[in-house]
């Protein structure tokens, strides 16, 4: 299949854009588009067709029981296709449009194959300024999941989303980069009690201010056990793995240095450093996950670091392991998994 690839150099006016138009045209008729939000690229197609949901599973390699989020234009559309109550209108008036899904029960608008046979479906309202043209344009609701290769890091830019879509879509609107770097995060509504599944930009200090309680689902932090179950099934997946081996350093800020020092002497291994420790390891193989002081850099590089780490060919990946606070959390979330939970502590 031949992929169109649409580059957005002009961000004015958007829904007259006649590229945008060309694609919400394809969506409308079952085609699958990828599109810049401002969390990662999404794999997109028409939320309300059995067909492109299993194009999607298929472009990916996804198993078809892993739900895809239904993406829309404005907060109050979510009536057409889930039971909302109260709380999801507070949220949305605080965290839409932005980087939050919100799981609700479903109406059966949305067929099963979107939500992976579940009888909820996860909403989002990107505020990405071409993701919200592609769905005001399109008239549909939009089902997507991240734009990679499944278990492979999710794309930040559209040149990580040619790599692994070109030729399995029809179409990859290059929109630039993706401003947040880590998905939305999602919760799952319970009345006015939130269950945080997966953390993002919206931290659950945020949402503890609009919902009666946020409980953290312990698969955010720990291994999952053999057959456990889990409510969002995205979970029990290997995510965002490098092909290389990559091992997280707990420890203080001098002995992370020192071990890097050493190993990167000893061993052909890849260093995910902060900018700051940059200058005294000229010599070693490193990639730059941003400044120490900025959780929102590092948020941002995280995910194109891990794809660059992994062209290194190298035998290993060391990156120091972040802290469990704020944005940090989505960071630790995210690493843990490539690393599938392989901490040295040093
Ligand atoms: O930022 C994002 O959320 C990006 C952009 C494209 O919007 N999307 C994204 O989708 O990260 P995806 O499919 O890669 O991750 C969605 C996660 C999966 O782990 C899936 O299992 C979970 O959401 N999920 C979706 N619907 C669910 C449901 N009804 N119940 C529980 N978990 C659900
Ligand atoms: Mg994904």
């Amino acid at each position: 299949m031949k992929t169109q690839i649409i580059k957005i150099n002009d961000f004015s006016n958007l829904s007259k854009n006649s590229d945008i138009k060309k694609a919400g045209d394809i969506l409308r008729n079952g085609g699958i588009v990828a599109f810049p939000t401002e969390t990662v690229y999404g794999l997109g197609g028409n939320a309300l067709l059995d067909d492109a949901a299993h194009k999607i599973y298929s472009a990916k390699g996804r198993p078809s029981d892993n739900p895809l989020i239904v993406h829309i234009a404005k907060p109050n559309e979510a009536e057409n296709y889930a039971v909302t109550n109260d709380c999801y209108y507070k949220l949305a008036k605080a965290f839409m449009p932005g980087p939050l899904t919100i799981i609700l029960p479903k109406k059966s608008t949305i067929p099963m194959s979107v939500t992976g046979g579940l009888d909820t479906v996860a909403i989002r309202c990107p505020s990405h300024p071409v993701a919200h043209a592609l769905l005001e344009v399109a008239g549909i609701p939009i089902a997507a999941p991240s734009a990679n290769i499944s278990g492979k890091p999710s794309p930040t830019t559209a040149s990580d989303v040619v790599e692994d879509m070109n030729g399995k879509i029809d179409c990859i609107i290059d929109g630039g980069d993706c401003e947040i770097g880590l998905e939305s995060t999602i919760i799952k509504l319970d009345g006015e009690k939130a269950t945080l599944l997966r953390p993002g930009a919206v931290t659950p200090d945020a949402l503890s201010f609009i919902c009666e309680s946020v409980e953290i689902s312990p698969a955010v932090t720990q291994m999952l056990k053999e057959n456990e179950k889990v409510i969002s099934p995205g979970m029990k997946y290997k995510h965002y793995a490098p092909d290389t081996p990559l091992i997280l350093l707990n420890g203080t800020k001098d002995n992370i240095l020192d071990f890097m020092h050493k190993k990167s002497a000893e061993t052909n291994c890849v260093l995910l450093l902060f900018s700051e420790f940059i200058p005294q390891f000229k010599n070693s193989k490193y990639i730059d996950i941003g400044s120490i002081n900025s959780l929102p850099e590092q948020a941002a590089k995280l995910f194109h670091a891990l794809r660059l780490a992994d062209k290194i060919k190298a035998e290993i990946i060391y990156v120091p392991i972040p802290k469990q606070e704020g944005l940090g959390l989505a960071l630790y979330n995210r690493l843990l998994r490539a690393a599938a939970h392989t901490i040295i502590n040093v």
